[in-house]
């Protein structure tokens, strides 16, 4: 048996059935349709269904989700989101919720672990993403985001979030798996981006083990083999290198950082869960952040020409800022979500165990008591002081917030430099865009068309 194929059989997809599913009366209120419409809706229509729940229940309403009708609690409020974000890890799991990508991101990853196993691989991530590492990433990703943007057609309108996503793929391949061979790099691509393309039918099989012989499922453990066989090989290689203290990417540090945090080091299989977990977690969610952001340049020629000053006279606060606006009216994931194990009183709200709670992204983000006038694209609101805590939420909070945050803003800093100080963009007129759900993040959904000419 191959290591992928124990992974794959060690994964248990069926949904916890430890938990009795709570009756309606031990519930706040919520839409009484089929659960399985309910996950279509939240899936599919997010951004219309999500405020339409909070006019029609208020700031706390329950939704019934498939598998069994497992509920989930939204909620809306800075002190409630304070709570579920500082709350107890025993009682608010996390690493549950996000089962379902179990089978490709693998068992040791930092998503899906809860309690020791959670506080042990954080704290053996956490040095390659504190903001002291963040400079010796920056320059290798100057490097591919000065590439990427020379090869844009000029004055021919492209989908920005498909650029994007090339540019932030090839920074996980250099700078967090730190592949440098370029014959690696060119087998790496293919099965990266096949990996990082989760169709829903694609998970919902995964429940269903003897799926795994046919059709798309059958190709999708074929990419995995073919994927963790030259994961397993660049780790190999790297143990042995003699150089790895003076290595900058990611994988490196991971692979020295055990014994300096007194811990037991990291195994080659966790090494390859964590490296996939941060190839899914970092790569779509930057590029779709980061091509909202140039579709809002691109619609208004003052924000344009303060963003490319900017740009010119190396001010990254500012630029820092338009990435933080374009995450708060943007937000590339709806919700945060824990798992409750033991009953809990969650905002004031006596609720069982066994349901998943959250705090909704997208309401905390479009309250006007925190940001006023919130349809505008505003970075000036990330200047002029810090939005109140716990409201602006796009990377998640407390001990799971997410460990990448300051990585995708450094990211995001850098590729816009790179683009203002090269190019005017612009969208043009009638291309408005709008966000659809993809794979499990929100996208542009035409791609946020943009036209860039050289600056005159
Ligand atoms: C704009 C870009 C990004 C957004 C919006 C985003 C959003 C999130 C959110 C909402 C969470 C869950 C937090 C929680 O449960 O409280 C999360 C977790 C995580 N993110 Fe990100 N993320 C982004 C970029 C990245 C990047 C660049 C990486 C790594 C290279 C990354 C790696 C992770 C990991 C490993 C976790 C799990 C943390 C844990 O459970 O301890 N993310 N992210």
């Amino acid at each position: 048996m191959s290591l992928t194929d124990d992974r794959l059989a060690k994964m248990n997809m069926r949904p916890d059935r430890s938990f009795p599913v709570p009756s309606d009366d031990e519930l706040p209120a919520g839409p009484r349709w089929p659960a399985l419409v309910q996950s279509a809706a939240l899936m599919r229509f997010r951004h219309s269904f999500i405020p339409a729940l909070q006019r029609r229940y208020g700031d706390v309403f329950a939704l019934r989700l498939v598998p069994e009708r497992r509920p989930l609690v939204l909620f809306h409020g800075a002190e409630v989101t304070k709570q579920i974000f500082a709350g107890n890890p025993e009682l608010f799991h996390a690493g549950k919720g996000n089962a379902v990508l179990g089978p490709i991101m693998g068992q040791h990853s930092l998503l899906l672990v809860d309690g020791a196993d959670h506080k042990r691989a954080r704290k053996l991530l956490m040095p390659a993403f504190r903001q002291s590492a963040m400079a010796g990433y920056e320059e290798v990703v100057t490097r591919i985001a000065k590439d990427e943007v020379a090869s844009w057609p000029r004055g021919e309108e492209f989908r920005s979030l498909e650029r994007m996503n090339a540019v932030t793929l090839e920074v996980i391949l250099r700078v967090v798996f730190g592949v440098a061979d370029e014959e690696r790099l060119a087998r790496l691509r293919p099965l990266v981006n096949a990996t990082v393309d989760i169709k829903p039918l694609i998970l919902l099989g995964w429940g269903y083990p003897f799926l795994q012989r046919f059709g798309p499922w059958k190709r999708v453990v074929e990419v995995q083999r073919q994927l963790d066989e030259l994961l397993y090989a660049e780790i190999a290689e790297r143990r042995r290198a003699g150089d790895l203290h003076e290595r900058t990417d990611v994988l490196s540090q991971l692979l020295v950082v055990g014994d300096s945090e007194g811990e037991e080091p990291l195994s080659d299989a966790e090494l390859r869960d964590q490296l996939v977990t941060l190839l899914l977690a970092g790569h779509e969610t930057t590029a779709s952040g980061l091509s909202w952001a140039l579709y809002e340049i691109g619609r208004d020629e003052a924000l344009l020409a303060r963003a490319q000053e900017a740009a010119d006279t190396g001010d990254d606060d500012y630029l820092e800022a338009v990435m933080k606006e374009s995450l708060r009216l943007h937000p590339i994931i709806p919700m945060v979500v824990r798992f409750l194990m033991r009953p809990a009183t969650v905002g004031g709200v006596d609720l069982p165990a066994g349901i998943s709670v959250g705090p909704s992204i997208l309401l905390s983000h479009q309250d006007p008591e925190h940001f006023p006038e919130p349809d505008r694209f505003r970075p000036e609101r990330f200047l002029d002081g810090n939005p109140a805590p716990n409201t602006w939420i796009p990377f998640g909070g407390g001990v799971r917030r997410c460990i990448g945050a300051g990585f995708s803003l450094m990211e995001g800093v850098v590729v816009l430099r790179e683009v203002l100080t090269a190019y005017d963009v612009k969208v043009l007129p009638g291309h408005d865009d709008k966000p659809r759900v993809r794979n499990i993040t929100s996208v542009p959904d035409k791609g946020a068309r943009i036209v860039v000419s050289p600056r005159g």
